[in-house]
């Protein structure tokens, strides 16, 4: 993941930097550990391709009672072939089949056409509010 996630276009629109090895470790050991809070939960998957199990990107989500918070990253090579797409779309399904989830939200720089499509794509809609300079996308059934 630490090649998946080096090239600093990545970070053009969510702020950050490339992570070193040192550093997703300890994200990755933290994400396992899970929230201090009881009242959230967190999602984390790392996106593989099906043919030959690549790491490609991760997709995840904040739960919080029923609604989730979600974000997608697939690293730059891999873009423009559908998987963040399908990725969020599996990730959507997963935390209203399993996690009780009833309404789901992402955060999305107004500029940022490409998560623009994602979140449409997988049935998010935009509703006018921006938090820190990023519009809440939103999807209920
Ligand atoms: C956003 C991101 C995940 C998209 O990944 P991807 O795998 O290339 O996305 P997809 O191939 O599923 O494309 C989804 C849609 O975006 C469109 N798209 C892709 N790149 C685009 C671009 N640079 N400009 C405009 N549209 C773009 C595709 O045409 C597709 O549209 P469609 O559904 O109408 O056909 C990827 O660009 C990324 O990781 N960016 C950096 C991290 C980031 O900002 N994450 C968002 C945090 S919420």
């Amino acid at each position: 993941m630490v090649s998946v996630l080096s090239n600093p276009a990545l970070y053009e629109f969510t702020g950050g930097i490339p992570p070193t090895e040192a550093e997703l470790a300890d994200r990755y050991s933290r994400q396992v550990n899970g929230p201090s809070s009881a009242q959230k939960r967190w999602h984390n998957w790392i996106v593989r391709l099906a043919t030959d199990n690549v790491a490609v990107g991760y997709v995840q989500a904040t739960v919080g009672r029923d609604i989730a918070e979600i974000a997608w990253v697939i690293g730059v090579p891999w873009q423009g072939n559908g998987y963040a797409s399908e990725a969020v779309r599996a990730l959507k399904e997963r935390l209203v089949d399993t996690a009780g989830v009833s309404q789901i939200e992402a955060h999305i720089h107004p500029d940022h056409q490409a998560s623009q499509h994602v979140a449409r794509a997988v049935g998010l809609h935009p509703t006018g509010e921006t938090v820190d300079g990023e519009e809440t996308w939103s999807w209920q059934p």
